[in-house]
């Protein structure tokens, strides 16, 4: 049997951006990137063949900005082994991996100059001391960080005739890497950050770092990326693997660092 996609990335290439930007829709993109993705095709045309994906390049975009319009994502870290009696967990759940949700944010930019680490694609996460996922890196462990787009499934479109929407068609990136907490900032680089995380959270100012009366004691700190894995969606259509993280990290917002990838940024993805 033919299955046409007659949907791809469309809620995540269309979608405002909920962090401090404004994300121009430009449906002549889209609909040119549509046409690529879906030849022409004959009765003659079958199976897998018919289809092609976007460029690995053009993935890496696409996952630079589920990143920017991300606000949340699951970081798994591993407990300790031992586990301390001050972790209050179970003994037998050393070196076991969990996963929890936390909050994130693409704030890189926010910071000056010096800290920005030029906007290259490393997550802002602000870390609650008491939390389970900080108390493991803490302890000694790197961690990683899943983005997905399935809370948009109801923006998709599915993806063959025929068949329902499916959240297994849209797409999804883990980062890989460790945590690095950010250096004491001034007042100004701090009100800069905080403006950048809470248009994404704006309940996290109750216990923003030095909140006065926060209930939790945090820290601003940022994923440093090593390693990017990426499903796009169904393999037929979309390309699953291991990103190149030159690519992931030389990718900007309007454009891309001299000699990576075709020179786009992600928001022309
Ligand atoms: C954590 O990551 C760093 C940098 O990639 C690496 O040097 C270190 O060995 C890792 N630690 C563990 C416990 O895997
Ligand atoms: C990764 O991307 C960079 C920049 O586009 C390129 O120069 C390099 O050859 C790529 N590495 C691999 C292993 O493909």
């Amino acid at each position: 049997m033919l299955w046409k996609p007659v949907f791809n990335l469309v809620a995540l290439v269309s979608a405002p951006l909920v962090g401090a930007f404004v994300i121009p829709y430009d449906p002549q993109v889209l609909l040119a990137n549509h046409e690529q993705r879906l030849p022409e095709s004959s009765p003659l045309d079958q199976g897998v063949d018919a289809f092609t994906r976007p460029s690995w390049f053009t993935s890496t975009l696409l996952a630079r900005r589920l990143l920017a319009l991300s606000s949340s994502g699951v970081v798994s870290t591993t407990f300790p082994d031992p586990v301390p009696s001050s972790a209050h967990a179970p003994s037998s759940v050393a070196g076991l991996p969990i996963g929890l949700r936390e909050y994130t944010a693409d704030c890189n930019s926010f910071l000056p100059e010096h800290l920005s680490n030029d906007d290259n694609g490393d997550p802002t996460i602000l870390a609650l001391r008491v939390a389970t996922t900080f108390k493991n890196i803490n302890a000694g462990s790197n961690l990683s960080l899943e983005l997905d787009w399935w809370d948009h499934i109801d923006q998709a479109g599915p993806v063959y005739p025929g068949l329902p929407r499916s959240p297994a068609a849209l797409p999804r990136v883990t980062l890989f890497g460790y945590l690095e907490a950010l250096p004491p900032l001034t007042d100004e680089a701090a009100t800069r950050l905080e403006q950048c995380f809470l248009q994404a959270h704006p309940d996290a100012k109750v216990w923003l770092p030095g909140a006065s009366g926060s209930p939790h004691s945090s820290f601003w700190a940022r994923l440093i990326v090593t390693h990017a894995y990426w499903i796009g969606g169904f393999g037929d259509v979309q390309q699953i693997g291991w990103m190149n993280v030159t690519e992931w990290k030389g990718i900007r917002r309007e454009s891309s660092m001299d000699g990576v990838g075709d020179g786009r940024g992600w928001t022309h993805a």
